[in-house]
This record gives structure tokens, C-alpha cells and sequence, in this order.
């Protein structure tokens, strides 16, 4: 068995882990990044629509109104320290993408472009702001391209489809992880000073989704295995535009440029629901109108979807309703929203510039992950204690900085700004830490995780991965999705223990090789996405109020007096492979409101668009 020694290990190859790469190689750490995907098919890639900073290059703008947009769009659960800090450092991290060569579209004078998004206004919450800074409607790929360049150049070592299966630790501190090479099946250790988990989020666990398949949640159970809680995941991102049929994201930018929801009496539904601020809310408010719409038959053809209508004819009605002297072009469609006209085309047979495109919710983003602070420190308990050589950042991480709905744009903000803090701590962590031992020789240290992987290669029985899968995804998609109940989430967390105890005795797979074993590893994934939807039902079913994305039929209001509070759940069996989990929740960690007690427009108010 090989064992790889890198001072920093890098878990995930999107643009959090690339970032963190590239600080923590500046920072003169040696440093390896285990990805199970070649890096630049990371999903960092299907970020469409913009990254928000505060730039102002358009209209006036100032980090203070990002961070309180961030703090009402999370529905008051997220932590200000960290949304400021992620406003504020925002506009350094695109301005440095820029300088690493990203090409952002410009404005006439040459600046960065910036269109609007949901959720972000200027003037803490007056009117909508052009905020999002813009590469077409690609700049999640950009970012990724520019990112890995940048890693090239400075010599991380890559280890591409590595499929880390999981976590060494030894006496509460990280010594690395053990990883599968998906080539030849083997499995290898990589002993580090800091590890980094980036591996994005669990989008699979539902049936509809935007996530790409390999968005597994492996990130989330395999440090939860290890004793590491996780925090806040009841709050799961509907992104309200998913391509019709198949999930495929279209990005909330299309509403930036104007284009607007349409039910099927050709009415825009949003001016009922958000009134000042319409198809431009958060992305909560949004999904839970169309729902609505579709439930009272408004959906198009009596079907459950609606229409995003993005030609310019009415696009330009609205716009001059509005008293907005800009008008949509056919060409400024193609120019900017060059990936939206395709994907419409090739997936739906729609062509955008002649007819509204059918969408309905997503499951899109997870706003809860493993516990960190600013630095991307992995922290264990309700007092922020650190957990000595372990960090998180992007999806997979709970900073919280997105609270309990994650306004668009923030995802690329919170990946590069946490990233870069990471990469930056870890550099400085390894020059005064030890090596930690590895507790005990390579056989003794992988020899759960080998036995784990024999047990499902050995599987025989009569379901197959996606049988199983499809049904925890369905199971999720009613009981945890945009609307939630008691009796449907006390249901589904239910169920899911039958759908764990076929997986452990009645799974089969095919393939019982070594090499390129797709195979074994979908199934072993499933075990990770089963981990995920766990948690995610339990924390639902605790949480007995109304907020963000967290929505209850049976507790509709946002309750502050008593659910101001993050959700830790942890993992209570001594084995990681417990076929019976068991689990608790702390419900002692406190929002930080170090801005409301600064500035009163921070205390938590009712929203109102
Ligand atoms: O709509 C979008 O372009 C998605 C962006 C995001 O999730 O931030």
C-alpha cells in the first residue's frame, strides 16, 4: 500500500480546494490534491450566473449592503461575522481572479461587468443592484479554468481520480485520509499536517436536481463517521429554475437580465408574492411561489412547471412598465447568455428567443456541511472548539455565512474567499505543526474501510445501487423538499432506515474487479448519500419553525426566540459502519449578531420583498 506525505492534503478539486491549493502553495506548503474527478469536471464549473462582490463598477455599491443582503436572504440564521467577511473580501478575490487572467465580460469602459441577482440590493434593501460579476453565463467554468492554471503553475501535485473513502484520525487530531485510485482499485494513504475537505455537496439525495452525479455527499459522511458533526442541514437549497424533465440549472441571471416567471394565464406570478422586488427575491421565496402556482393549477398546460420568459419583447414590456430605460436585445441574450440558449436547445428542444422556457425547482445547494470558523478551521462543538489539522471550505462547509437560504452568486464568493483563508491558515499551521502519526501501519489503519469496500464488492443479494438510490431520492423529494410536515419527514426518516438495511443486506452489484470499478464505488457512494439524507430528515424534523429554505406547513412562522440557534447533528457509534446509525443533536450553538449589535438593521426582522 503506497503512502503519499504532503504537508497539506486537499480533498476536492473545485474552486474552494484549487483556491485553498493555490494560497497554501504560496504560503510554501507542500501540498497534494486527491480528486475523484479530473479537476476541471469539477461542478464548480456549473455556476452559471455571476459572482457577487460589492465593486460598484455599475451603480453605487458598498460590502456592508452585500453583507446585510446575505444576512436577510439567510433568514437571520447566518453567522454576520462571517457574512461580512465574505462581503468585504469578496472584492479582492475577483479582482485577483481578474489579475490571474479570468475573463469577465466588461462594461463599455473596460470595467468588470455586473447584472443582478436575487436577494441583492444596494442601500440596505431599497432597490435591486448590479452586483454580480459576470463571464457570460459561465463563470463557475472560468473560475475552475483559471483556478487549475494557477495550481499548475505553482506545482500542486494532483491526484486525479483518487476517490477518498475516508478520514485518519488519531486522538482527535487529522493525520490525512486513505483514498481508492479508481485505475487499479488500490488503496493509498495520504499522511498531511492539514487537510482540507472541498468536496462540494449531496445534491443527489433528491430525485430533481442540478447537481451533477458525482455530488455524493462524501464529504459530509465521511468526517461525520469520523466524529465530526455536521451543522445546519436541514436548510437545502431549491433553486427555482431546473430545467423541466431533467433538473439542469438555468441561471437566476436570466432573471437579472430581466426575463420573468410566467404562469399559465400569461400573468408574472412573482408581483404577488415579492411585490417590490419580484422575480429578483431570494431563492426560497421564489421556489415556494411557483409550488404555490402550480398547486392552484396556474402551471403550464395544467403540467408542473412554469415558464421563465426571456424574450425581449417581454422582457421590454416589463422593463418599460418599470420605468427602467434599458432594453434586452436578441443579441445581448446570445452575447451574455450564450450557455442558457444552448442548454435550452439541446436539452428541452426550446429556442429562448421564440418561446418561455418550461422550469421548476431544483435541488440545488446545501447551506449546512461540516462546521468551520473564518478560517476554514473544522470546529467539533457548540463552543467553536478546533479540531487540530482538519479545515473545510465551499459547499461542504457550514461557515455559516449563508444562514438558511444562500442568496445566488455567494456560492463563488464563499469558495474563493474561504478557500483562500484556508490555503492561507494551513500554510501557517504547518510551519509550527509536528507530522501526526498515523495511528498504527498502513494495514491497521485502512482496515475498516477495506473491509467496508469487501463487504459491498461481496454484496449478492437482489437490489441493484439505483433501485435502491432512486427510491431514497423519491422518499426525499416528498418528505424533505420545498414544503415539509411532521408526519412526511417523521415518514421519511423512517423509511430511510429500511432503504439502510437493504443497502447492508440485500445489495448486489456487478462488477467485483479492481480496476475501474464504477461499480463498487456508486455503491459505496450510496451509502454516503444514505448519511446525508439522515441527517438532513432528522435535523428537518427537529427544527419546529418556518425559515429560509426550511419550510413547515405545521410551524409556518419563523420562530427567533427559540430557533436563533445552529443544529450540530453527530454520529454516536463507536463504528463507522454501524448498519444501525445513531445519532444526536446539539441544539447549543448561537447565530452570531455581531453586526446587530452594531447596526440595528441587522436585527432580525420580518422579510419582506
Ligand atoms: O443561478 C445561477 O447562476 C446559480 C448561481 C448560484 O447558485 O450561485
Amino acid at each position: 500500500m503506497k503512502i503519499h506525505k504532503h504537508e497539506v492534503i486537499i480533498v476536492g478539486a473545485g474552486g474552494a480546494g484549487l483556491m485553498a491549493a493555490l494560497y497554501a502553495s504560496e504560503g510554501g506548503a507542500d501540498v497534494a490534491v486527491v480528486s475523484k474527478l479530473y479537476p476541471t469536471r469539477s461542478h464548480t464549473g456549473a455556476a452559471l450566473g455571476g459572482i457577487g462582490a460589492a465593486l460598484g463598477n455599475l451603480e453605487e455599491d458598498k460590502p456592508l449592503w452585500h453583507a446585510y443582503d446575505t444576512v436577510k436572504g439567510g433568514d437571520y440564521l447566518a453567522d454576520q461575522n462571517a457574512a461580512l467577511v465574505l462581503a468585504e473580501e469578496a472584492i479582492a478575490a475577483v479582482v485577483e481572479l481578474e489579475h490571474y487572467g479570468l475573463p469577465f465580460d466588461r462594461t463599455p469602459e473596460g470595467r468588470i461587468s455586473q447584472r443582478r441577482f436575487g436577494g441583492h440590493t444596494s442601500n440596505f434593501g431599497e432597490k435591486p443592484v448590479r452586483r454580480a460579476c459576470h463571464s457570460a453565463d459561465r463563470t463557475g467554468h472560468m473560475i475552475l479554468q483559471t483556478l487549475y492554471q494557477q495550481c499548475i503553475k505553482n506545482e500542486v501535485n494532483f491526484f486525479d481520480e483518487f476517490h477518498v473513502v475516508d478520514l485518519i484520525m488519531n486522538d482527535g487530531v487529522c493525520a490525512g485520509v486513505i483514498a481508492i485510485e479508481l485505475s487499479t482499485g488500490e488503496f493509498h494513504i495520504f499522511h498531511g499536517k492539514a487537510t482540507l475537505f472541498a468536496t462540494g455537496g449531496w445534491g443527489r439525495v433528491w430525485s430533481f436536481t442540478s447537481n451533477a452525479h458525482s455530488l455524493t455527499g462524501d464529504g459530509a459522511a465521511v468526517p461525520l463517521r469520523r466524529g465530526i458533526p455536521l451543522e445546519d442541514m436541514e436548510f437545502y437549497q431549491f433553486h427555482p429554475t431546473g430545467l423541466y424533465g431533467l433538473g439542469v440549472l438555468l441561471t437566476e441571471g436570466i432573471r437579472g437580465e430581466g426575463g420573468v416567471l410566467i404562469n399559465r394565464h400569461g400573468e408574472r406570478f412573482m408581483e404577488k408574492y415579492a411585490p417590490s422586488i419580484k422575480d429578483l427575491a431570494s431563492r426560497d421565496v421564489v421556489s415556494r411561489a411557483i409550488y404555490e402556482e402550480v398547486q392552484k393549477g396556474n402551471g403550464i398546460n395544467g403540467k408542473d412547471y412554469v415558464h421563465l420568459d426571456l424574450r425581449p419583447a417581454t422582457v421590454n414590456r416589463f422593463l418599460a412598465e418599470a420605468g427602467e430605460d434599458r432594453r434586452l436585445t436578441e443579441e445581448d441574450i446570445r452575447r451574455k447568455l450564450a450557455e442558457t440558449l444552448d442548454v435550452s436547445r439541446t436539452y428541452a428542444g426550446v429556442d429562448p428567443l421564440k418561446e418561455g422556457i418550461p422550469v421548476k425547482p431544483t435541488a440545488h445547494y446545501a447551506m449546512g456541511g461540516i462546521p468551520t470558523n473564518v478560517d476554514a478551521e473544522v470546529i467539533i462543538d457548540a463552543v467553536g472548539t478546533v479540531v487540530p489539522g482538519l479545515y473545510a471550505a465551499g459547499e461542504a462547509a457550514c461557515v455559516s455565512c449563508h444562514g438558511a437560504n444562500r442568496l445566488g452568486t455567494n456560492s463563488l464568493v464563499d469558495l474563493v474567499v474561504f478557500g483562500r483563508r484556508g490555503g492561507i491558515k494551513m500554510a501557517e499551521f504547518c510551519k509550527g505543526a509536528d507530522w501526526p502519526d498515523l495511528p498504527g501501519s498502513a494495514e491497521q489503519v485502512t482496515a475498516e474501510i477495506r473491509a467496508e469496500f469487501e463487504r459491498i464488492r461481496n454484496s449478492n443479494g437482489k437490489i441493484k445501487t439505483y433501485q435502491l438510490r432512486e427510491e431514497m431520492q423519491k422518499l426525499m423529494m416528498e418528505g424533505v423538499g420545498v414544503f415539509r410536515t411532521e408526519e412526511l419527514m417523521a415518514h421519511t426518516v423512517e423509511q430511510l432506515k429500511d432503504i439502510r438495511h437493504r443497502y447492508m443486506t440485500d445489495l448486489v452489484i456487478d462488477d467485483r474487479g479492481t480496476k475501474f470499478n464504477t461499480d463498487l464505488l456508486e455503491a459505496w457512494e450510496l451509502g454516503c448519500l444514505l448519511d446525508s439524507a439522515d441527517v438532513t430528515a432528522i435535523s428537518a424534523l427537529n427544527r419546529k419553525e418556518s425559515r429560509g429554505a426550511h419550510s413547515r406547513q405545521d410551524y409556518t412562522e419563523r420562530d427567533d426566540d427559540n430557533w436563533m440557534v445552529h443544529t450540530l447533528v453527530y454520529r454516536e457509534n463507536e463504528a463507522p459502519y454501524d448498519p444501525e446509525p445513531r445519532y444526536s443533536l446539539n441544539m447549543e450553538r448561537p447565530v452570531d449578531v455581531s453586526l446587530a449589535d452594531e447596526d440595528e438593521r441587522f436585527i432580525p426582522k420580518a422579510r419582506v420583498y
